[in-house]
């Protein structure tokens, strides 16, 4: 579905093309005949910024440049656009486009071109009916966009399509181990390694936590490590990151008894499909950097056998935990990996989860929430990756108040709070299994959601892939070794 991507230096004569200019005027020239033009002027006139006319034997798309002060909110304007300009191109039927620009950056060329890719996206591996778009090729018309910046660009979409396939998956074709199948293949795919840990490998490591969660399922659980160690790395300790790989969330015994609120608890993968993706776009693109992805990966059903609220569990660590609630089980999972990570003397863990329902009510699908032990710097460049690619995060806090709140009557900890502050709560929660520097993004909301989102399409996302890619790029850039 991205189609092609290819670069060009000049445009050509009869192409259907999309240019940005910077104001009506501008786009004077780039018209056959007068009267084409000032049908043009009248539609920019009344404030449209994306204007399709036929000039001659083409349609010409042309793109108001942005006004924005801010230079991430003009990339996002490009993308936005973008995808606009794609719906655009469905529906006259066109297969191919160039784009091209005098006025803007690269930047912001590529992330209009980023846009149209995005949005080119539809899940219908069940559907008789497939998706008629018919776009194909996008050309970038440039002399200083470089080949390899344009094939870097088309595997990071790529690596979000694969990731939004699989957030879309129903658990009845993806299960944990079928996840992990599909962790393989990449892996092979892409030059990573992948080691799946069966259920005695899991018990023999004595990761009580996915073992209880994974007690009421008739599937079996997996923990999957991916590694990625270019021979020419630049950094010594590895950048570990860590996703929830919650494959089905029923809730458990604690049953989620809000009307419909099971409907879409397939998503709740998509913490370790963006690790995943990550990797998988990092490798790709052969970026020198040493990345280790752990994704402990399970459904959390009720059945005889499933852990009961009540019962006290020992994770991998060896700490105690009363499970109190069976719907949070994000936090326990990813406690044994956690924990796992530590003997990696990671420069960084990054966990990824779809984790509270809290984290949607504080910012809807716009952002994530993110809790960190990592210094003021390291914050600093992941937030920054975050707005650049528009995958945006706040940062809560990590007061010692919070800790009280999981406290135990009968074990070491317990597996919810007191009611308020729950992405907090659970942030605390996953903070006792660390002892390096470490952020917690929560991805409930912006993971999956309901209506269209621009480029981000609707259902699954790909949330977490363009921001992790992006921050591995930062720590590239920077003279930091993490
Ligand atoms: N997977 C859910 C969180 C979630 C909700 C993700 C909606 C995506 C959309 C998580 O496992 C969960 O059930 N969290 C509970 C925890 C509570 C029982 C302490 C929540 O946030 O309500
Ligand atoms: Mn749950
Ligand atoms: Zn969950």
């Amino acid at each position: 579905m991205i189609g092609l991507l290819k670069l060009q230096e000049t445009i050509s004569i009869n192409s259907h093309k999309a240019v940005i200019v910077a104001n009506t005027a501008d786009a004077e020239t780039l018209f056959n005949e007068k009267i084409m033009f000032e049908r043009f002027e009248k539609l920019a006139k009344a404030g449209e910024k994306l204007i399709s006319i036929q000039n001659g034997a083409y349609n010409l798309y042309i793109i108001i440049s942005s006004d924005k002060k801010e230079a991430n909110q003009s990339l996002e304007y490009y993308r936005t656009n973008g995808c606009d300009l794609l719906n655009l191109l469905n529906k006259d039927k066109i297969e191919e486009i160039e784009i091209t620009s005098n006025v803007i950056a690269d930047a912001e060329l590529l992330a209009f071109a980023e846009g149209i890719l995005l949005a080119n996206y539809s899940f219908d591996k069940y559907k008789k009916e497939k998706s008629k778009h018919s776009f194909k090729t996008l050309k970038v018309v440039s002399t200083s966009i470089q080949k390899s910046e344009l094939k870097a660009l088309k595997n990071v979409v790529e690596s979000v399509f694969i990731v939004r396939n699989l957030v879309n998956e129903p658990v009845v074709f993806l299960t944990a181990e079928q996840f992990s199948k599909e962790m393989e293949k990449l892996g092979k795919d892409a030059g990573f390694e992948v080691d799946v840990l069966g259920k005695s490998k899991i018990k023999s490591l004595k990761m009580g936590g996915l073992l209880a969660i994974n007690a009421g399922s008739p599937n079996h659980p997996t923990f999957n490590i991916l590694t990625y160690k270019p021979k020419h790395h630049t950094n010594k300790q590895p950048l570990v990151l860590v996703g929830k790989g919650v494959v089905y969330d029923t809730g458990g015994l604690s049953l989620k008894e809000t009307a419909n609120s099971m409907d879409i608890m397939k998503c709740d993968m998509a913490g370790g499909a963006a690790v995943l993706g990550a990797i998988y776009a990092i490798a790709k693109n052969n970026l020198p950097y040493y990345v280790v992805g752990l994704i402990p990966a399970t459904e959390n059903r009720p059945d005889g056998n499933a852990i009961t609220p009540g019962d006290v569990i020992t994770m991998h660590d060896g700490s105690t935990v009363e499970i109190l609630n069976t719907d949070a089980e994000g936090r326990v999972i990813l406690g044994d990996a956690l924990s796992y990570a530590k003997q990696y003397n990671p420069a960084l863990v990054i966990d990824v989860a779809t984790l509270t329902g809290s984290a949607i009510m504080t910012l809807g699908k716009y952002g994530s929430v993110m809790h960190s032990t990592a210094s003021e710097e390291i914050k600093a460049v992941v937030k920054s990756s975050g707005d650049k690619v528009y995958e945006r995060l706040v940062e809560l806090p990590l007061w010692d108040e919070y800790a009280k709140e999981i406290e135990s009557d009968i074990a070491d900890i317990k597996n919810i709070g007191g009611g308020t502050a729950g992405a907090t709560t659970a942030a605390k929660f996953l903070q006792h299994f660390t002892d390096y520097p470490w952020i917690h993004l929560d991805i409930a909301g912006p993971a999956y959601i309901k209506g269209v989102d621009s480029y981000r399409g609707k259902n699954a996302t790909g949330m977490g892939v363009r921001l992790l890619y992006q921050f591995v790029n930062e720590c590239l850039l920077s003279e930091h070794d993490l």
